[in-house]
Parts: C-alpha cells; sequence; structure tokens
C-alpha cells in the first residue's frame, strides 16, 4: 500500500521544476500549446476544470488558465496531505515556492501563451480527491500529469483511473495529459519509493482510442538530460470528447 501523505513535495518540486525546465517538460509545453491553436478551443470560456493528481506540478494549470471564464474554477485535486499542504503554499505565494514556476510563465507568455501564475492562483481551488472516484459529466477540460501510471504497477488500475478520468469530462470536454513511459518506479527525496504502470507508447495510444480522437508526442531526452534513471521518455495526449449527438425530430 503506497503512503502518499509521505510524498516528499519540496524534494519532488524541486528535482523535476527547481533549477530549470527539463527538456522533456519544455517539449510538452510546446507540443500543447501548439495543439489548442489548432483546436482553436476560444479563450475564456470553461467554467468548470481540473488537474486531476496535480502534486507539485503547476504548468498544466498554466497551460489551461487562458481558456478559463473570469468566473472560472480548476480544481487541484490530489489524494495526498503533503501534496495538498504544498498546493495550498503554492497558491498563496506561488512566486516565492520552492520550483521557481516564473521560468515555465515566462516560456509560455514567450510563445505567446496569455496566460500568468497571479491568474492562476485567482482561479485555483484546492481540493481532496481522488482520480478513481471524480464526478461523472461534470468538468469542460480535465489535466492529468503523470498520475494514472505514477500510483500503480497494474495496468488494469491505470486504465480503470483513465476511464474515471474521461468519464469526469462533459461531452466534447478537453483532456491534456501526460504519462511517463517505460517507468519502472520513482522516489522522492530519500524518502520513500513509488510505483509505475511499466507502459509503451503504443501501450498508452491504444488504452486512450476508446475515448475519442486525439494527438500525441512522445517526449525524449538527450543521454545527459533524464530526469532520473528508470524510464524511456514521456508522453503527452490531446484530445476532446466526442461532442453529444445531435437528437433525432421525427419530421
Ligand atoms: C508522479 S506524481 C505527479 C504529480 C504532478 N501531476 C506532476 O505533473 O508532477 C503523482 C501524483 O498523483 C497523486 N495521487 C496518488 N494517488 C492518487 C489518486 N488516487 N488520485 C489522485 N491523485 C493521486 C500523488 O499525490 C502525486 O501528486
Amino acid at each position: 500500500m503506497t503512503d502518499w501523505d509521505s510524498f516528499d513535495s519540496e524534494a519532488y518540486a524541486a528535482s523535476n521544476y527547481g533549477d530549470r525546465i527539463h527538456a522533456e517538460d519544455e517539449q510538452i509545453i510546446r507540443f500543447v500549446v501548439t495543439e489548442l491553436k489548432k483546436l482553436r478551443i476560444p479563450f475564456g470560456h470553461m467554467r468548470h476544470a481540473a488537474d486531476i493528481g496535480a502534486g507539485p506540478n503547476l504548468y498544466p494549470g498554466l497551460l489551461l488558465t487562458p481558456y478559463m471564464s473570469p468566473g472560472g474554477t480548476l480544481e487541484l485535486v490530489d489524494r495526498s496531505a503533503a501534496n495538498l499542504r504544498h498546493l495550498r503554499k503554492a497558491m498563496d505565494d506561488a512566486y516565492g515556492s520552492a520550483a521557481s514556476w516564473t521560468k515555465f510563465e515566462d516560456l509560455l507568455l514567450r510563445l505567446g501563451h496569455r496566460t500568468s501564475l497571479q491568474r492562476l492562483r485567482d482561479i485555483a481551488r484546492v481540493k481532496e480527491g481522488s482520480i478513481f472516484e471524480l464526478p461523472t459529466g461534470r468538468y469542460d477540460a480535465v489535466l492529468c500529469f503523470f498520475v494514472a501510471e505514477s500510483i500503480t504497477t497494474d495496468r488494469e488500475v491505470f486504465a480503470a483511473g483513465l476511464d474515471s478520468l474521461m468519464k469526469s469530462l462533459k461531452p466534447g470536454g478537453l483532456f491534456i495529459t501526460a504519462h511517463m513511459v517505460g517507468s519502472t518506479g520513482y522516489r522522492t527525496g530519500t524518502g520513500n519509493s513509488f510505483p509505475a504502470c511499466h507502459l509503451t507508447m503504443p501501450d498508452i495510444e491504444r488504452h486512450y482510442r476508446p475515448y475519442g480522437e486525439f494527438r500525441s508526442i512522445f517526449a525524449s531526452h538527450g543521454v545527459w538530460d533524464a530526469i532520473r534513471p528508470g524510464y524511456q521518455g514521456m508522453t503527452a495526449l490531446i484530445g476532446r470528447r466526442p461532442p453529444p449527438r445531435p437528437r433525432a425530430t421525427n419530421r
């Protein structure tokens, strides 16, 4: 049984997002920004969105922020007490938190993505919850980065998490997800180890096919760029659940 409350949020944030933007994260960010433009989603219209298993990572939220309506809410959902604490602190002071999120904000602004940490703080609501217990048909968009494959070794559990995530979207809802490819598990700081489901890129894409059309990228690292041993790369996927079917009329 994994002890999620012992997740070392500070060490995880510092090693993954602290001193620089890792090559794979930058590839993912550039890919998502490009694909969002292609989807022609209007700015400022989404009311309910969530980042599931948000952990200490704020860049998925920064990617979605321009699409949220002025009164909209982006739920930052996690089941780890340590990560919920870290997120609440980061939302109180995103500019002072361990990982310097301004470098992500700067990259996104350079790419023409109209986002800001301040805006993210305005719309974010940190919330305890689980990927396996999401409301059905609630969200206009969901984010889920390095979660479904990074909480279990079991492919059926990965599939159940993904299914719950997809069912939490409204018809036509947007999903932006990322997964570790070929991961053998990970550690936070010098503390506990955490499980991973060892999936190839074709495995991951096959799991997504029943949920609608999507685009994906395999983000790779050079010899010296790996964030840790024990994985092959990362993937990001973006797509929309099929829109509602038009009602049949009797005429
Ligand atoms: C590898 S971390 C990814 C964190 C972050 N999304 C990122 O991109 O770095 C996995 C995250 O899943 C969270 N988690 C574990 N079990 C969960 C569950 N059942 N539902 C939602 N989140 C969960 C952990 O607390 C942790 O924040």
